[in-house]
């Protein structure tokens, strides 16, 4: 990796930027510009995008734009639930590979644990296979509780490198961050900033944490702005963070917090706001799209 940005070891040796872009809920247009922005002008390294998103092309395009070499950026994507199952997993790699133009991704994510637990054990075996024939360096889950982690580690022997979750000051997941840390898996934060407010799930709000007054009061005696405050937190803590925007300024701003810390207090008064609350659906409760 050729920027100033932090890394974390994950347990494959890979190094993965802890700061990335996410692209969630972007169109084509505003994907392919925002990541070929953030990459050949704001300098970051990472990108994080979903089958589900609708936009893998155009993050190909926009990594493919962007002026670096494509072995200095760490591209994540994720399968979709209607391709649990060991053939469909194999096959939902190939398109997501062909959509990206890329012969090979740094990081391949089961999206959801979905509620049948003998088809995920299947999934996983078969990311491990994608892992083994070189399509993804390494393969990890999003949206794991302990209970799903449990069950493919003690199934196929493999733990993820990466369990990517919903994960802000409001939802801190201090004992899945405890459960990964002991079993060697990285833990990435989806809604790092509190989310877009358009929303989905049952649980499904409006973003009220970058105007929250404890996050504010900290930008202020920084100078900087709550999501950047927010990233900080995020990094200090040791968590991968993805905060999605398409807009340059905000992509920018959010790789503009290299140069401050927050102290003691700063992160105490952020830690203080974990309520448990969600902005997206709870893993045990989603099933959407599995198949038959
Ligand atoms: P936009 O893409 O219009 O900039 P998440 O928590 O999922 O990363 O969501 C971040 C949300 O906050 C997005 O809707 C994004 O919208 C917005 N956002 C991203 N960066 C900033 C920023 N620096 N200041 C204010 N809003 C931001």
């Amino acid at each position: 990796m050729s920027t100033d940005l932090p890394t974390i070891e994950l347990s494959t040796g890979a190094l993965i930027p802890q700061l990335g872009l996410g692209v969630w809920q972007a169109d084509e247009a505003d994907t392919e510009h925002a990541v070929r922005y953030a990459i050949g002008t704001a300098g970051y390294r990472h990108i994080d995008t979903a089958a589900a998103y609708g936009n893998e092309a155009a993050v190909g395009r926009g990594v493919a734009a962007s002026g670096v070499a494509r072995s200095d950026v760490f591209v994540t994507t994720k399968l979709w639930n209607a391709d649990h199952g060991h053939a469909r997993a194999l096959g939902a790699v190939d398109a997501s590979l062909e959509r990206l133009g890329l012969d090979h991704v740094d990081l391949y994510l089961i999206h959801w644990p979905l509620q049948n637990t003998e088809r995920l054990v299947e999934t996983w075996q078969a990311l491990i296979e994608i892992q083994q024939a070189g399509k993804a360096t390494s393969i990890g889950v999003s949206n794991f509780q302990p209970h799903h982690l449990t069950t493919i580690i003690e199934a196929t022997g493999q733990a993820p490198a990466v369990n990517q979750v919903e994960l802000h000051p409001r939802l801190a997941q201090h004992e899945l961050r405890t459960f990964c840390a002991d079993a060697g898996i990285a833990v990435e934060a989806w809604s790092p900033l509190g989310g877009s407010g358009a929303g989905w799930g049952a649980d499904s709000k409006p973003n009220t944490l970058l105007t929250d007054p404890a996050i504010t009061r900290v930008a202020q005696r920084h100078g900087r702005s709550p999501a950047q405050v927010i990233i900080r937190w995020h990094l200090q803590n040791g968590i991968i963070v993805i905060p999605k925007s398409v807009h340059d300024e905000r992509i920018a701003q959010n790789i503009d917090v290299l140069d401050f810390d927050l102290d003691a207090d700063d992160l105490a008064a952020i830690d203080a706001l974990d309520t448990g609350e969600r902005v997206g659906a709870h893993p045990d409760d989603l099933n959407l799209a599995a198949p038959d």
